[in-house]
């Protein structure tokens, strides 16, 4: 093969070869294998040193010409893959916005969250701010500034697990009574909702895991009949009747008196039946005045200010309401349970 037979070679490859680059990139870099400082083109020019003036010339120009038709090549084959690409780039993002799709299941509030936003509404609308706090909490939030000391016997109440580090899993949301003397300024109202934790055997009425909303008034010459009215206007909305409730002591160390709440059963309105084992009244929350201590530790005047303060049950409460007599359905991801509520 003579030289410009080699070159005319050259251009037939470089026009079956180049059509099969997919990117840019990859069309530089097959362009350089023809026409760049180290491409074929280029060798064949450093071979025409013994040729004639005319063959040189020849030669010369014709592989200008190829260069030139090569280069053209090159830049309509770029132009291509630059279109190519947006073609993609636009067909994989767009999506019909008008076509119709299967009806995708909606999911749903879990029965427990509901009342727990129902509630919350119901404290907003009397003034109550609603606070938060962490599921790992210290001895000392969960128990010690809650007037229960290192050894106090009403600790066995609480079955607790313990975190390696000396820290643990709350027993119950008053650990967030401790937080809020700490950081707000009296008078105040709050309600805190959240997840508690126990080591507990579980079975269709107890479980490891489960819900409180705390709550708590701080302010001048705050009364039993403040916490009574409180719960009163609670209850009525709950259970959207009027309800009656009854206060029987209860033992709590961070409470003096403690109280134990009782409203009048629901099922049968108060005149016995098997749902309040013909008592007529259901247990439904703990509650009581703050304990002297428990403002004391929290850097408040027992002599200037009191409190009241209670322990709601969430999962009870909506067991309660909807007649769910197990309550491990709350944490079993059953959705033919989870439906009903939706
Ligand atoms: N924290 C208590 C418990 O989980 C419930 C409780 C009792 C909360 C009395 C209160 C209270 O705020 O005043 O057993």
């Amino acid at each position: 093969m003579n030289l410009i037979e080699e070159v005319e070679s050259i251009l037939k490859e470089a026009q079956v070869f180049l059509p099969t680059s997919q990117t840019e990139e990859e069309l530089d870099k097959n362009k350089n294998l023809f026409i760049g400082k180290k491409g074929k083109l280029t060798s064949v020019l450093k071979k025409l040193g013994n040729l004639s003036i005319e063959e040189k010339k020849a030669i010369g120009k014709r592989a200008n010409e190829v260069s030139t038709e090569l280069e053209e090549t090159v830049n309509s084959l770029r132009e291509k893959i630059k279109k190519e690409q947006l073609e993609k780039l636009i067909y994989s993002e767009f999506y019909d916005t008008l076509r119709p799709i299967k009806s995708q299941e909606l999911g749903s509030l879990h029965p427990i969250t509901k009342i727990q936003y129902e509630i919350e509404d119901i404290f907003v609308s009397m003034g109550f701010s609603i606070m938060d706090g962490p599921e790992v909490e210290t001895d000392y939030n969960n128990f010690e500034a809650l007037n229960f000391t290192s050894d106090h016997p009403a600790r066995d109440m609480q079955d607790t697990f313990y975190v390696s580090d000396g820290n643990l899993l709350r027993t119950h949301t008053s650990a967030i009574q401790v937080r809020a003397l700490k950081v707000l300024k009296p008078p105040f109202k709050i309600i805190a909702p959240g997840r508690v934790f126990r080591y507990e055997e579980v079975d269709a009425s107890h479980e490891n895991t489960f819900y409180q909303i705390e709550g708590m008034a701080v302010g001048k010459d705050i009364s039993a009949a403040n916490m009574v009215y409180t719960m009163n206007v609670l209850l009525t909305r709950i259970f959207q009747k009027e309800v009656k409730v009854r206060l029987r002591p209860g033992y709590f160390p961070f409470v003096e008196p403690g109280f134990e709440l009782d409203i009048s059963c629901t099922v049968c309105e108060g005149k016995g039946c098997a749902v309040c084992k013909q008592s007529g009244w259901l247990e439904l929350l703990p509650c009581g005045l703050v304990h002297p201590n428990v403002l004391k530790l929290g850097g408040l005047d027992p002599n200037e200010w009191t409190g009241f303060a209670f322990g709601l049950g969430l999962d009870r409460l909506v067991m309660m309401r909807y007649g769910i007599n197990d309550i491990r359905y709350f944490h079993s991801g059953n959705l033919r349970f989870l439906k009903q509520f939706v």
